[in-house]
């Protein structure tokens, strides 16, 4: 007789209470680690090249190149004439990066105060174009240096640029003259859009620059994390960028990342700073990623804020 948990294995997942102690018994106490940064900078760049496979570039993507999608099973595209006038030339940052933020869209960081710590690193990254209103700049700062756009929320948010493009370019102008990092090439019904938003952008000399997240990148970083016990159907956005920061900056902090229903005092925190909308159970694997980014934290190999900031 097959029992479930051989069909389905059980992970021990960290229970929301478990974290808090464990957040709490460590205390605000950071040290940076050298070595650690280094090693772990050294196993990134061996699996994945970030600073030269992050984005798809005409030096890494030439013509006829097949680019295999990172979240579909057997699709490829190649790159043709048309697809590769859009890349840019090389990888574009000024490598390697100082101080970097990385910021979660977890309710953990309201009323945390971290915006001016976060605004003033050397290079901010943010997920899924999260809101900058001034109700929350106290909050997650001001400043962007690069800003991840998942292509459903073009869908969503954009009525996928089927129609009016003003709205989407006169939103994205919050993010100032960041880099936009679409991963173009993950998912088929993703595409499209991708190259709208490029469109978009580009016919509106928008101070924006658009990058595609290389799906060959997006496919090694997940293969990395596999085998470091993060079960998930696809990695997290916020992973992904802390790996990319791990591997471009020469120190890392993370905001917002924070998968509990309850903070440091036990109250009740909203999944995002701007709703509470939640995500589809099975796909990302947050808590688990949450225990690896605290390993990495107490390591010294990177900072993760929960608390306030001073
Ligand atoms: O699209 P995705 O679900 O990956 O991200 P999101 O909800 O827009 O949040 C951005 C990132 O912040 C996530 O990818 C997570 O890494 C992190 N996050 C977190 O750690 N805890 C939360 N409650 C929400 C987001």
């Amino acid at each position: 007789v097959l029992c479930w948990f051989y069909v389905f294995p059980v992970y021990r997942l960290p229970r929301d209470k478990d974290i808090v102690e464990e957040v709490l018994r460590h205390g605000d106490a950071w040290r940076k680690n050298q070595t650690s940064i280094d090693l772990f900078r050294k196993l990134l760049t061996d699996c994945c090249d970030p600073p030269r496979m992050f984005a798809v570039t005409k030096e890494n993507s030439p013509l006829g190149k097949v680019l295999w999608y990172d979240g579909e099973f057997y699709h490829s595209r190649v790159v043709n004439n048309e697809t590769y006038s859009l890349f840019v030339q090389d990888n574009p940052l000024q490598l390697p990066l100082k101080k970097c933020a990385v910021v979660g869209n977890s309710g953990i960081i309201r009323h945390s105060k971290c915006g001016r710590d976060i605004d003033q690193a050397d290079f901010i990254m943010r997920c899924n174009l999260p809101p900058l209103s001034k109700e929350y700049v106290e909050d997650v700062g001001t400043r962007t240096h690069l800003v991840t756009a998942n292509p459903s929320i073009i869908e969503k948010r954009f009525q996928n640029l089927l129609w009016s493009r003003k709205s989407f370019v006169d939103r994205m102008k919050v993010y100032g003259s960041s880099y936009i990092y679409m991963p173009a090439f993950s998912m088929k019904p993703g595409t499209d859009p991708s190259l709208r938003a490029y469109y978009a952008l580009a016919d509106s000399s928008s101070n924006l620059t658009m990058l595609f997240a290389n799906p060959e990148f997006l496919a090694t970083v997940g293969k990395f994390w596999k085998a470091r016990n993060v079960h998930a159907k696809r990695l997290s956005t916020g992973l992904f960028l802390v790996s990319l920061a791990l591997g471009l900056c020469e120190e890392v902090t993370a905001y917002g990342f924070w998968p509990f229903s309850v903070d440091l005092d036990e109250q009740p925190v909203s999944h995002h700073y701007y709703d509470n909308i939640l995500p589809y159970k099975w796909f990302h694997a947050m808590p688990e990623e949450f225990v690896q980014l605290w390993h990495l934290h107490k390591s010294g190999t990177l900072r993760v804020r929960v608390g306030h900031c001073p």
